[in-house]
């Protein structure tokens, strides 16, 4: 009968573990000195050996040769072990015993001799299932156990087991196993089947599995079953639905052309050839993700779980990018892949998600563009659109020296625009509010469209349609308008003085390096109010 890879070579004994060297040998020891507790918990990912190693100690404890870390493997209680026929090796499946009852028959059989071995053992799987009237039943066996009695219970879900329980009872935490490792394993186990495996099969099966051995040995028997017995990189590939290096790549090529047509082909191709997007988009992560390892890291990492040659075409693919840049589009596609899961037009969600990578990776710290900016850059200086600092807030002129100057408009764009302005509205028929409140204001013209800024009480007749209309008559378009209260006159309605805190919080505003730097880039700004965020 074919029996299952996973299941053929369980191993049998400590030594032919990969991982866990932790729990191998904390448990050797305490064989070895004979302190074997009555209550250990196994926990961690899935397939990493809980199950194993619990049926390993059986055996430890119950080989005629034992207590021993070395059980002899032919002695009947190690050959029932393995066959599971062991008459003091009591495995239990808590997912279906779970109850009350279960336990309670748990605790009458535990009462009796063993009634061959030395000890007899019970495991418990998925033990974070059991009911909590179960688990309180057991834990009356555990606080009084009989000498004989060994309980092991293996969860993937260790903080379900209530702290009583746990408090009486030995941890050990699984954890998953190193790629290495198991393509080291994976070789092996292939080479005892005659199976040819190449490097990229052997990386693929050993990555699908992420850690859990058991997921890795499944995939192989996949494989095996679809590709025979001789298994290829891509084809493996294929098999498990993953993607190749090399479209995933597409997208890095993409982006570092900032090309949005080849990012479009990427879809349609997965489109065609039936992929799954959301895997795709998975995989995707993973390789952001692998590529900002490498681009951190110097030469080959464990952290990246992949073979030499991958990691050094990473290397090579994420030289081209900043850290900034991966770990936005890091981010990006896991929020991608989050939607992806909900989405009814996947592949749109999919095209779109992939075009705004490339946005992402044009965006540039603000230092950054700042630098370049550069003062000679910026001509004629342009007024700041004071949004950024709270606008609703009317700017009292404010204290020191960039930002005490009352507010004086560059002269070349003001005069004769507010005086056209003022001219075009009255032949529009303006009225006479809105012209004298043009009188009052200050007119400014940046590229990002026109500022007024007035007295408050002003503000509002600016606002008139005679003002907009004038305006695009002038400059040939519609401007985006923006209105500021403020300007030469005290303001009617002119907040109380500040007070020193204000004044405080306003100087070290002042004082932060970034407001300086906009400062010089973009001489005349001036700090129309500082918001406490913490507000
Ligand atoms: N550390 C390991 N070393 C070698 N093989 C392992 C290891 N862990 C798991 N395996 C392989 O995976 C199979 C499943 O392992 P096991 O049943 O011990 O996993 P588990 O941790 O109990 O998983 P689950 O949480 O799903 O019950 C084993 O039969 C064995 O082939
Ligand atoms: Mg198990
Ligand atoms: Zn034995």
């Amino acid at each position: 009968m074919y029996q299952v890879i996973a299941r053929k070579y369980r191993p049998q004994n400590f030594s032919e573990l990969i991982g866990q060297e932790h729990v191998r040998s904390t448990l050797d020891n305490a064989i070895t000195q004979r302190r074997i507790a009555h209550g250990y918990i196994f926990s961690g990912q899935r397939g990493t050996g809980k199950t194993t190693i619990a049926r390993i100690l059986a055996r430890c404890l119950n080989c005629v040769e034992g207590p021993t870390a070395a059980p002899c493997g032919v002695c009947s209680s190690c050959l029932e072990v393995t066959g599971g026929n062991a008459p003091d090796v009591i495995e239990i499946d808590a997912a279906s015993n779970r109850g009350i009852n279960e336990m309670r028959e748990l605790r009458e059989n535990v009462r009796y001799r063993p009634a061959r071995d030395r000890y007899k053992i019970f495991i418990i799987d998925e033990a974070h299932q059991i009911t909590n009237e179960a688990f309180n039943a057991l834990l009356k066996t555990l606080e009084e156990p009989p000498e004989w009695a060994v309980f092991i219970l293996c969860t993937t879900e260790s903080h379900k087991i209530p702290t009583t329980i746990a408090s009486r009872c030995q941890q050990f935490s699984f954890r998953s196993v190193d790629f290495n490792q198991l393509v080291e394993r994976m070789r092996w186990i292939c080479a005892q089947e005659e199976i040819q495996a190449d490097e990229e099969a052997l990386a693929v099966l050993a990555q699908s599995g992420e850690g859990s051995v058991r997921d890795s040995l499944s995939a192989l028997d996949q494989a095996i079953a679809c590709c025979g017995n001789n298994l290829q990189g891509p084809a493996v590939r294929d098999l498990l639905g993953l993607y190749s290096l090399e479209s995933l790549a597409t997208v890095t090529r993409a982006l570092e052309k900032s090309d949005p047509s080849a990012m479009l082909e990427v879809v349609a191709e997965l489109e065609s050839s039936g992929k799954n997007l959301q895997h795709f988009t998975r995989e995707l992560a993973r390789w952001f993700r692998n590529l900002l390892v490498a681009r951190i890291s110097s030469g080959d990492t464990r952290l990246i779980a992949a073979s030499s040659a991958e990691q050094e075409t990473m290397r090579a693919a994420a030289a081209q990018f900043s850290e900034d840049d991966l770990t936005r589009w890091l981010q990006l596609t896991l929020d991608l892949f989050g939607q992806l899961q909900y989405s009814l037009q996947p592949r749109f969600h999919l095209e779109l998600g992939l075009l705004r990578l490339i946005h992402a990776g044009r965006l540039k710290a603000v230092e950054e563009a700042l630098k370049e900016l550069g003062p000679a850059a910026v001509t004629p200086p342009p007024r700041p659109d004071p949004r950024p600092f709270e606008p609703s807030q009317p700017s009292a002129p404010a204290g020191p020296p960039p930002a005490a100057k009352p507010p004086s408009p560059p002269p070349p764009s003001n005069g004769p625009l507010k005086e056209r302005l003022r001219a075009a509205a009255e032949a529009l028929g303006a009225s006479a509010f809105t012209l004298d409140a043009l009188d009052h204001a200050d007119v400014a013209q940046s590229p990002g469209g026109v500022e007024f800024i007035a007295p408050r009480h002003h503000l509002l007749a600016l606002r008139g349609r005679h003002v907009g209309e004038a305006l695009a008559q002038l400059l040939g378009r519609a401007p985006r308008i923006t209105y500021t209260a403020g300007g030469g006159e005290p303001l009617p309605d002119a907040p109380p003085p500040k007070s020193a805190d204000d004044e405080e919080t306003l100087q070290r505003a002042l004082a932060h390096p970034g407001v300086r730097r906009f400062q010089e880039v973009f001489p005349g700004a001036r700090v129309m109010g500082v918001r406490n965020l913490k507000e």
